[in-house]
C-alpha cells in the first residue's frame, strides 16, 4: 500500500472534544507534537536557495518591529500548545540569533516540563552566543552548512561568510557543553555536489551528526527546478563509494532524517529526502511566524492570525480553543501530493518560517 492510500479523512467523523485534552488529532490522524518558532525574518546570509539576493535586497520588506511577537508573548502562546500535547520546540528565523536577548526567551521556553528544547542556526554567530544559550537551558543545536570548501560556502550563502565561522560557532558550542550537533546541508546540483564526500569525512568520527538534505520548493523566490535535486539515491550511492554505511532505525516517528551510522564507528549521518520520499503522513509540525501567525505547513500559502486574538485580549482558554480547532481541520500534505503537480506559486518564504 502506497503511503498516500493510508491517509483517511476522519474530520467529519470525530465530534470536537473540548480544548486542552491533549492529544489534538489533524484530518489525517496526525497528532500535534512540534512548534517551530520563527523569531525574525532577517538574516545575514542570502542562501541563493533560501533568500537569494535579488528578491532579499535593500527593498525588501521586512515585518516591522512593533508586530514581531514579544518574548512574553511567546512564551504565553507556548505554555498553551504545551497543554494541548507539543513537546518539541525548534527556535528558526531567518537566523533566530539575531534576536536580540535570545536567551531569555530560551530561559522562558526551557521551563516547560519535559519539553525537547532545540535551535537550528546558520552558525556565524555562534561562538558569541553557544555558552549564554546553554546555561539558559537550550539542549540542543542543529547548524546549517553547505559546503567546507569556502569558495563554494561563499556562493551559498552570498554574503562572504568563511567556512571557518561556522565551524568555530560549532567548536564553541561543543565546548559549552552541547551533544550531538546536527549539521544541516542542503544539496544542490552543480553548485555543493562535490562537498558530500569531503562534509562526510570532515564529520565522521567528530561526534556531530552531518545530515545531507534535498533541495526543496519552498517559497516562490528561489527559482526551484527538480533538475537540481540531487536525490537521496543519488546522495547515498556517493557516500557508498567513499564510506561503509548501514541503516539504523528511526529514532521517534515522524523523524524527518532517515539515519545512518559508519561501520567503522565513525558514527551517525542523516539523509532527507524532502522531495522524493515526502514524510507527510506523520507530520507532527506546526509553525509560528515571528509576528504571530500559525501555519500547518512549511508549504502554506496563508496563516492564522493568533497573535490579533491574542492581543485584542482573549483568555487562555479562547486561545487554547482556537489553536485547537486550526490543528483539527488540518489537511496539508504538500510533499506527498508534489508529484501530483500540485503546488500554490505564492508560498510563504522558508526564512520567515523557519526549516
Ligand atoms: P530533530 O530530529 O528534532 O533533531 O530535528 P529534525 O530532524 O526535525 O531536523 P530539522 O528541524 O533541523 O529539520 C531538518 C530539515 O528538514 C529542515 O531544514 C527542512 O529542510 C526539512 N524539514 C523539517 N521539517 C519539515 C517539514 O515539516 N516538511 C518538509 N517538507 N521539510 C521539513
Ligand atoms: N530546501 C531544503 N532545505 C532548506 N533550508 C532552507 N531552504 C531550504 C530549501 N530550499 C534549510 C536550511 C536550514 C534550515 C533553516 O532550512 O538548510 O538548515
Ligand atoms: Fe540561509 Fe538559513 Fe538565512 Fe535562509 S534563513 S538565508 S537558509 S542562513
Ligand atoms: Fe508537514 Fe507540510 Fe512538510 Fe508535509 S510538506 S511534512 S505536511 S510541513
Amino acid at each position: 500500500m502506497s503511503q498516500r492510500e493510508i491517509f483517511i479523512p476522519i474530520s467529519r467523523l470525530r465530534s470536537d472534544p473540548p480544548a486542552g485534552s491533549a492529544p489534538v488529532l489533524d484530518t489525517f490522524g496526525r497528532p500535534l507534537r512540534d512548534l517551530r518558532i520563527s523569531v525574525t525574518d532577517h538574516c545575514n546570509f542570502r542562501c541563493t536557495y533560501c533568500m537569494p539576493r535579488d528578491r532579499f535586497g535593500r527593498d525588501h520588506a521586512f515585518l516591522p518591529h512593533s508586530q514581531i511577537l514579544r518574548f512574553e508573548e511567546v512564551s504565553r502562546l507556548a505554555g498553551l500548545f504545551h497543554q494541548l500535547g507539543v513537546r518539541k520546540i525548534r527556535l528558526t528565523g531567518g537566523e533566530p540569533l539575531l534576536r536580540r536577548n535570545l536567551d531569555r526567551l530560551v530561559a522562558m521556553l526551557a521551563e516547560l516540563p519535559d519539553i525537547d528544547l532545540a535551535l537550528t542556526t546558520n552558525g556565524s554567530l555562534l561562538a558569541r552566543h553557544a555558552a549564554s544559550l546553554r546555561s539558559a537551558g537550550l539542549k540542543r543545536l542543529t547548524v546549517s552548512m553547505d559546503a567546507l570548501d569556502d569558495a563554494i560556502f561563499q556562493r551559498m550563502n552570498d554574503a562572504d561568510y568563511p567556512a571557518s565561522d561556522v565551524l568555530n560557532g560549532i567548536d564553541a558550542a561543543q565546548a559549552a557543553g552541547f551533544e550531538s550537533i546536527k549539521v544541516n546541508m542542503v544539496v544542490k546540483r552543480g553548485v555543493n555536489d562535490s562537498q558530500i564526500i569531503p562534509m562526510a569525512r570532515h564529520f565522521k568520527g567528530s561526534g556531530h551528526i552531518l545530515r545531507m538534505i534535498e533541495y526543496m520548493d519552498v517559497g516562490s523566490s528561489n527559482a526551484w527546478r527538480m533538475d537540481e535535486v540531487v536525490s537521496a539515491r543519488e546522495m547515498l550511492a556517493s557516500l557508498g563509494e567513499a564510506f561503509s554505511l548501514t541503516p539504523i532505525g528511526r529514532h521517534y516517528p515522524g523523524e524527518v532524517a532517515e539515519r545512518w551510522q559508519h561501520t567503522d564507528g565513525g558514527g551517525e549521518l542523516g539523509i532527507i529526502a524532502a522531495v522524493t520520499r515526502a514524510f507527510c503522513h506523520d507530520c507532527t509540525r506546526l509553525r509560528l511566524s515571528p509576528e504571530g501567525k500559525l501555519f500547518t505547513c512549511l508549504f502554506a500559502t496563508q496563516g492564522h492570525d493568533i497573535a490579533g486574538i491574542l492581543r485584542g485580549g482573549a483568555t487562555d482558554e479562547q486561545l487554547t480553543r482556537r489553536i485547537a480547532r486550526i490543528w483539527r481541520e488540518r489537511e496539508d500534505r504538500y510533499s506527498e501530493l508534489r508529484g501530483a503537480g500540485q503546488g500554490s506559486t505564492q508560498k510563504i518564504e522558508m526564512s520567515y518560517i523557519g526549516g
